[in-house]
């Protein structure tokens, strides 16, 4: 079996903006100066927050980014969204708008993370320190493979998922669209968590999870309101 990262990481675009400018946007930008590239812009929605880079020009909402796009010649500037969950909806919502203004896709993969050879990782996702991906594996587009998060052989990730910090999916766990796993839980094999759902920090998780709920606790069984 064999591990590699050039077979995952995507060749990423030299210029890059960011749409979201917190937390996450401080991860990502690392990544993407290590390969060489430069984040050239952040936008973000929230009215009021405070610029993230020192270094990085910082604008305030979408139509900020439409009157920037006048002046540049976006053609081959790529694009991040670095909002973290419970937003995986909101970063599809924007991965389709972006790619419909003529920007490209960045998917960012940490260089100390272990992706086996034969898992796919789908378009705009994000893969941090320390994360691993097993064989087989399927994580789908605008997902967060956050930092030493873990997934097993043959799981399925649909579109917009995340899975929090140290978080362990094992065996053939099925995530649905837009669910996230949070920091530190741990789903057992074979079992699939809803679309929209939430698994709480430190969760243990021996059944499916419905649709559009969250659970929390050792075993999982308790669904919060
Ligand atoms: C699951 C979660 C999202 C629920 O948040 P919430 O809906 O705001 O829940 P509340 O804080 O209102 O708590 C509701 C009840 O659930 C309990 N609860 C919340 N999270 C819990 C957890 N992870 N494990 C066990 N019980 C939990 C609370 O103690 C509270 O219990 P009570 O009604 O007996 O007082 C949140 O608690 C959580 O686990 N967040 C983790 C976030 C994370 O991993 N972030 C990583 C970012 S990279």
């Amino acid at each position: 079996m064999s591990f590699s990262l050039e077979s995952t990481a995507k060749e990423i675009p030299k210029d890059i903006i960011l749409y979201g400018g917190t937390g996450q946007s401080k991860v990502v930008k690392p990544i993407i100066e290590f390969y060489g590239s430069k984040v050239i812009a952040v936008f973000d929605d929230t009215v009021g927050l405070e610029p993230p880079f020192e270094d990085v020009d910082f604008f305030n909402g979408y139509d900020a980014l439409l009157e920037w796009k006048e002046k540049v010649d976006i053609e081959k500037v790529g694009f991040s969204i670095t909002i973290g969950n419970p937003h995986g909806s909101v970063r599809l919502r924007l991965h389709k708008k972006l790619t419909q203004l003529g920007l490209v896709p960045a998917t960012i993969i940490h260089p100390d993370s272990v992706i086996a050879t034969n898992c796919e990782i789908g378009s705009g996702s994000q893969v941090m320190a320390g994360a691993i991906i097993m064989p087989e594996a399927r994580v789908g587009k605008q997902c967060i493979v956050n930092t030493k998060a873990s997934i097993d052989h043959e799981c399925v990730i649909d579109d917009g998922c995340e899975i929090a910090p140290g978080a362990t999916l094992c065996g053939c766990v099925r995530m649905k669209r837009n669910s996230w796993v949070c920091a530190g839980a741990t789903v057992l094999p074979r079992v699939t968590i809803g679309e929209n759902s939430v698994v709480g920090a430190g969760a243990v998780v021996i059944n499916d999870v419905v649709d559009d709920s969250t659970v929390v606790g050792v075993p999982a069984n308790r669904y919060l309101e």
